[in-house]
């Protein structure tokens, strides 16, 4: 890391105009292509394999791109910006915009009208798709067929490794009946953000997976019901919100009913890596990073070449997270197999912000979290078990409880690290603290974390508020930004965050159906981080109406920008169609696949709105942002 000796220059496009409506909008002089659709078929052609909405199955999903598109990574073949893999999760299935006939879930509370075909789809939907991708005559295409071409699903094996599955103890927290040695896994699922390794492999981060876990028992004291019946994991369950009753996978398979498996959920919550040039490589479930929500796990190296993964915990009040490898990168790929060994062992840390702008990552170790002193029923007293219930862990460190972590972006070009806070209505005037400095915080914000000696890998930090989000013209909001920030480029919610070939930052936002309130479809927006014009936002994407957008990544030489527009449609409509006449979408019903508010991007009847990549280009070459 080369901190303040690097400043990033600006950014030199026009910002677009802040709104909603059925399209995507683009910063002029650039070109979008829609290059990867939910349903698309990996392996043919769409002239001979169409995505035929009315009749999915999940055989046919699982050879198909996968629902609701997150994170991007782009895997260069042979070094080319033109010729690649790209890795892209896909993070939840969206039952009401994906099928005829479903219920709006707040309608339909045991998941009744999500039948058990429905079920399988959905599993195949969620995971990650890899795809060859080419430049033909300086237009993006999908090599449909490459035999590098996958699709991990909720259905793939998985393997386990790091101190979880190295400790028989807690890897008894791991038994089910299918897998009695605990290190057998099943699928990945919440495929949120993740992060791309220096030695070029992908890892993708399992979020909110307590969702997934159904249970058959209908007391209304969710907290009460969990504490008789499970007695080994009361702490555990209450502190991941497990079982959450969402999706009706578990009424189909035993392994998502915790009635039935009361330890599956603790296979999940994990990073995991996998190789994406390699079709054969089975994926891995880190342990030693930790089980938690995992927004995402952006790689860097520290200055002594020690592998250092940021990871921040998306749920209110919970922490931001640091792992350290053990062993060091070596710079050759001919040793690809030993880099893969990198996130097997190492040390978890959790960030402490000071209110005097000083910081520390405190490590999760036995000793620090005060050994077994805690409740006794086993939880606690191993490093295995420290890394299963790290949030319980991280409680008893007193790290700093934030509001929301979602993206953490290191910036290698210039040594620092971005904290994208999303948003906590739960703060209080009570909690409120230097680095959350707002109650009921609606809007966000982004910290700045300096490393200690220019060194991702040490120990202590400074750190500022970068921005707080919101609209600068309502004083009562407190949001803070640059003073030259325009009406259509302020922004709510930040959440994925990448950085360019330049050095430069570029923010996703996701407001979630607060859009409403705002009433301005979320996007990607440039954000200077130095000189006069730090805290600028500038907007450049707008997504179709009722779409979050994650997922920005630039091929090596930025001339390409990836975006994933996820959710289009299904985001909350009210007020959407007050004084609108330029839309089919009856206002006076619930938004579904029968009724959508927008059928970005094919505008066909009959075809329900798609999740989908977009390629970004600039006209006549370049690179993106300028
Ligand atoms: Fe899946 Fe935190 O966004
Ligand atoms: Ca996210
Ligand atoms: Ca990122
Ligand atoms: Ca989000």
């Amino acid at each position: 890391a080369q901190a303040d000796t690097f400043t990033p220059p600006s950014f030199a496009f026009d910002e677009i105009k802040a709104g909603a409506d059925e399209n995507h909008h683009l910063a002029e002089g650039y070109d979008a292509l829609v290059l990867l659709s939910w349903g698309d078929h990996l392996g043919k052609p769409k002239e001979d394999a169409p995505f035929e909405p009315l009749k999915q199955s999940g055989a046919e999903q699982s050879d198909r791109f996968g629902y609701n598109n997150d994170y991007i990574a782009y895997f260069p073949i042979d070094g080319s910006s033109e010729h690649g893999l790209l890795c892209v999760n896909h993070e939840y299935a969206e039952a009401t915009h994906m099928f005829p006939n479903v219920k709006s879930l707040k309608d339909d509370t045991n998941r009744d009208s999500v039948d058990d075909d429905m079920v399988d789809v959905e599993m195949a939907a969620l995971g990650v798709s890899v795809v060859e991708i080419k430049k033909l005559d300086g237009k993006w295409t999908v090599v449909y067929g490459s035999p590098l071409n996958r699709r991990i699903t909720a259905n793939e094996p998985m393997a386990l490794d790091g101190p979880v599955a190295d400790d028989e103890k807690a890897l008894k927290r791991l038994r089910t009946k299918d897998d009695p040695d605990g290190r057998d896994l099943r699928g990945t699922v919440a495929n949120c953000a993740g992060g791309k390794t220096p030695w070029g492999t992908y890892l993708t981060a399992e979020e909110n997976f307590h969702y997934l876990f159904w249970t058959g028992k209908k007391d209304a004291n969710r907290d009460a019901r969990i504490e008789g019946e499970h007695t080994d994991y009361p702490a555990n369950y209450r502190r991941y919100q497990v079982p959450k009753r969402g999706t009706p996978w578990g009424r189909k398979y035993a392994h998502f009913n915790v009635d039935e498996e009361p330890n599956e959920p603790n296979r999940f919550g994990w990073i995991v890596e996998f190789d994406p040039y390699d079709k054969n490589s089975k994926p891995v479930k880190h342990t030693a990073l930790g089980r938690f929500f995992h927004e995402g796990a952006e790689t860097v190296l520290s200055n002594d070449n020690k592998a250092v993964v940021f990871t921040g915990d998306d749920a209110k009040n919970e922490y931001v997270y640091r792992f350290v490898s053990d062993g060091t990168f070596i710079d050759d790929e001919s040793k690809k197999a030993e880099n893969m060994a990198l996130l097997s062992a190492g040390t978890l840390s959790v960030a402490k912000f000071n209110d005097d702008g000083t910081g520390e990552w405190i490590a999760l170790t036995p000793q620090n979290c005060g050994g077994d002193r805690q409740s006794g029923n086993g939880w606690f007293c191993s490093q295995a078990d420290i890394l299963i219930d790290a949030r319980l862990a991280a409680d008893q460190v007193e790290a700093t409880k934030m509001d929301r972590p979602e993206d953490v972006q290191p910036n290698e070009k210039t040594g620092r690290v971005y904290v994208m806070l999303t948003n906590n209505v739960e703060r209080n005037a009570s909690t409120v603290n230097r680095a959350n400095p707002r109650a009921n915080n609606r809007f966000g914000h982004v910290i700045e974390i300096i490393p200690d000696n220019a060194d991702f890998g040490a120990d202590r930090f400074t750190w500022d508020i970068l921005v707080r989000c919101g609209d600068p013209d309502r004083v009562e909001l407190g949001a803070y930004w640059n003073a030259a920030t325009s009406k259509n480029s302020w922004f709510v919610s930040p959440d994925n965050a990448t950085v360019d070939c330049q050095g430069r930052l570029w923010i996703a936002t996701d407001q979630g159906r607060y859009w409403q309130q705002t009433m301005r479809a979320d996007g990607l927006y440039a954000l200077e981080t130095h000189g006069i014009r730090r805290g600028t936002p500038r907007m450049f994407f707008r997504v179709p109406v009722g779409a979050e957008l994650c997922g920005p990544c630039f091929t090596p030489d930025g001339e390409t920008l990836f975006v994933s527009v996820q959710h289009p449609g299904a985001d909350g409509m009210k007020g959407y169609c007050d004084g609108r006449t330029d839309s089919k979408f009856d206002c006076s019903k619930e938004a579904s696949f029968a009724n959508p508010a927008t059928r970005w991007p094919d505008f066909q009847d009959g075809m329900p709105p798609r999740p989908s990549v977009v390629a970004i280009t600039k006209k006549g070459g370049g690179k993106i942002g300028g």
